[in-house]
């Protein structure tokens, strides 16, 4: 048995990141923890710090980084991009789990794709945002980038030994959301509480709120066009409300592969970090026989427009999914601050699109980084002249 593989977690004081860590403190032969980055929560890093004893922790400034304390011997403190970037290019580090929430990750992930490190995804909006510049950063370190998202690793696992020109389309799954059945005029008035009560997964507050307006599938198409290297066009999403069925690939000899499993992200991160081997996780097993009245349905695009709006980001290319994704992101936590309605978060990012210039040629990580801030501006301004909108 080889040495355990360092891994430096982004992200680890999130639910991502926490799952992460028990799978990671299961297995001390096979992994040990390098690094760990998180954005301002201090208390919690410097728990984990005195429990895992990486070699970097690096919180998001200067000032979060300074209400460190107690930290173990041999382990140091930085801080901001600067910082995440040493952490996960650091030798040690083998695998670089992406779970930290938002954009302030792009840089720091690209540079340790180009240096060889596998990239263990979760973090979905840096492919869409970077999808281009990230797998062409993974393919000249030759590193992979195995997602840890449950679909991805689904269709990850659906088409592995496959042929790409034999896959006729990927389906996406998705609960649906707490709001599945709710009419529009009823979505209008949900409330936070009912929007952050996702019928399946527990998770961050924000991939929540995604998930109950759809966007959040949204955001998953795009993350496949970069992972899978298909257009658009090859993926579909259906509603599957028992979340049984993570994702399928359909080939044109007309199989469908399709990947199941309970609703637990565990066993995703686990297949990232430790890919080819699968880990005796002993979870609680998966019994087909006990479940009954499965259903797959189009999504009501409709009620959802949210999904449309990420396919139409998708064929465009450029910034538009950067400006969509930052939108959203805005919008996002404006509903969650009570500052606008459930059914405007679509609405704003819907607006912004509208009128979002497309480039005539290619763009940079500059460009799209740049594109990031503009949308951000640009949202704010729209929700703050809603009717009704209370400035925090
Ligand atoms: N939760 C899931 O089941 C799930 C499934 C699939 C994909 N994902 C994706 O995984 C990512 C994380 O989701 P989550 O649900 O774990 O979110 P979460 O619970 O909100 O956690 C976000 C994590 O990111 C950290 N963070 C925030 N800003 C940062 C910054 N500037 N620099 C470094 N770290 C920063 C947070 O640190 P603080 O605690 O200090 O704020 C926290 O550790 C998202 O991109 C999400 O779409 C999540």
């Amino acid at each position: 048995m080889g040495a355990p593989a360092g891994v430096a977690v982004l992200g680890s004081t999130g639910s991502v990141g926490r799952s992460a860590l028990e799978v990671i403190a299961r297995f001390p032969d096979k992994f040990r923890v390098t690094a760990l980055c998180a954005g301002r929560n201090a208390k919690r890093l410097g728990e984990q710090a005195r429990r895992f004893r990486p070699s970097l922790v690096c919180l998001s400034d200067e000032s979060a980084a300074k209400r460190l304390s107690g930290l173990p011997r041999g382990t140091r403190a930085v801080f901001g991009e600067e910082g995440m970037t040493e952490a996960v290019c650091a030798s040690g580090t083998r695998v670089v789990l992406a779970a930290a929430s938002g954009v302030a990750s792009i840089r720091p992930v690209i540079a340790a794709a180009g240096k060889g490190k596998r990239i263990a995804l979760a973090n979905k909006e840096l492919l869409v945002m970077a999808g281009e510049f990230l797998v062409k950063a993974a393919r000249a370190g030759k590193a992979g980038i195995l997602p840890v998202d449950s679909e991805h690793s689904a269709v990850f696992q659906a088409i592995e030994g496959h042929r790409r020109e034999d896959i006729l389309r990927i389906i996406l799954t998705a609960s649906g959301g707490p709001f599945r059945n709710h009419t529009l005029r009823r979505m209008r008035t949900a409330t936070v509480a009912e929007a952050l009560g996702h019928p399946v997964w527990r998770m961050g507050d924000k991939i929540t709120v995604d998930s109950a307006t759809l966007m959040n599938k949204g955001l998953e198409v795009i993350e496949a066009t970069w992972l899978f290297g298909l257009p658009p066009s090859k993926i579909d999403v259906l509603i599957h409300p028992q979340s049984a069925v993570h994702s399928m690939v359909e080939y044109r000899d007309g199989s469908l592969i399709a990947q199941l499993g309970i609703p637990d992200m565990r066993i995703p991160i686990g297949y990232a970090l430790s890919y080819p081997e699968r880990l005796p996780l002993e979870l609680p097993r998966f019994m087909p026989h006990r479940m009954d009245g499965w259903t797959f349905e189009r999504p009501d695009l409709r009620r959802f427009p949210a999904l449309s709006i990420a396919y139409a980001a998708a064929v465009a290319g450029g910034t538009a999914p950067a400006a969509m994704n930052a939108a959203n992101e805005v919008a996002v936590e404006a509903f969650l601050a009570g500052c606008i309605r459930f059914t405007d978060i679509v609405g704003v990012v819907e607006k912004l699109m509208a009128g979002w210039r497309r480039e005539t040629g290619p763009v940079t990580l500059a460009d799209v980084l740049d594109a990031d801030v503009v949308a951000r501006g640009e949202a704010r301004r729209l929700i703050s002249g809603k009717r009704g909108y209370t400035k925090r």
